[in-house]
């Protein structure tokens, strides 16, 4: 083992997540100390993935506050008390489909680390893929490409870069292939990024 990687072992991750989790699952592939993991969706993969590594689970979702007329600071200061059980050196936000508030970000400042597919300062938002292959389509860019970063405030996908990587957008690509692609990257890049913090965070 490099002493990176074990430099990281020693270290706290909680992951939120709210779909399939492959990048949850890269994670735990590369053996990085994944302690929790909680998703805003009952349905989501990533729960089962998270099960079968033996990971504990929490579910937290949005629906009970709205409907009790609560607003989202008021789930966000939830979700940091679930959240904060775990004791984390890291939150890693691994397809996480809410922008957090400041009553979440300020427990865990400079410990929370976002996963985008798209380059700084590209399409921020949910459909990063689909919308760089429509700027590829309209002749404005060549490729796009992945970032890790930090997530100090409410800036949707923006915060200070820890990692990027360029992603060549292929003649007769869709939005299959291009994803495809871009998800081989992110894997590898997401895991790069963490276990380097985690060893930064060590010394
Ligand atoms: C990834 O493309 C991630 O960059 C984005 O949401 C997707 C989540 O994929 N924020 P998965 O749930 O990790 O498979």
């Amino acid at each position: 083992m490099s002493t990176a990687a074990a430099a990281a072992g020693r270290g706290r991750l909680v992951v939120l997540i709210s779909g399939n989790g492959s990048n949850l699952q890269a994670l735990l592939d590369a053996g990085l100390p994944v302690v929790a993991v909680v998703s805003n969706r009952k349905a989501a993969f990533g729960l089962e993935r998270a099960a079968r590594a033996g990971v504990p689970t929490a579910y937290a979702p949005l629906k009970p506050y709205t409907d009790a007329g609560r607003s989202r600071r008021d789930y966000d200061a939830d979700l940091a008390d679930v959240v904060a059980r775990y004791e984390p050196d890291l939150v890693v936000l691994a397809g996480w489909m809410h922008v957090l508030s400041s009553a979440f970000l300020d427990r865990f400042p400079l410990r929370v680390v976002n996963l985008h597919p798209a380059l700084p300062g590209t399409f921020p938002g949910a459909h990063a893929i689909a919308d760089a292959l429509a700027a590829h389509a309209a002749g404005r860019i060549e490729r796009t490409g992945i970032m890790v970063h930090l997530v100090p405030d409410e800036g949707v996908d923006d915060g200070p870069v820890l990692a990027t990587v360029e992603v060549p957008i292929e003649p007769g690509d869709t939005l299959d292939t291009l994803a495809e692609r871009m998800h081989t990257e992110e894997h590898r890049l997401l895991v790069e990024a963490v276990t380097r913090l985690l060893a930064d965070r060590q010394r």
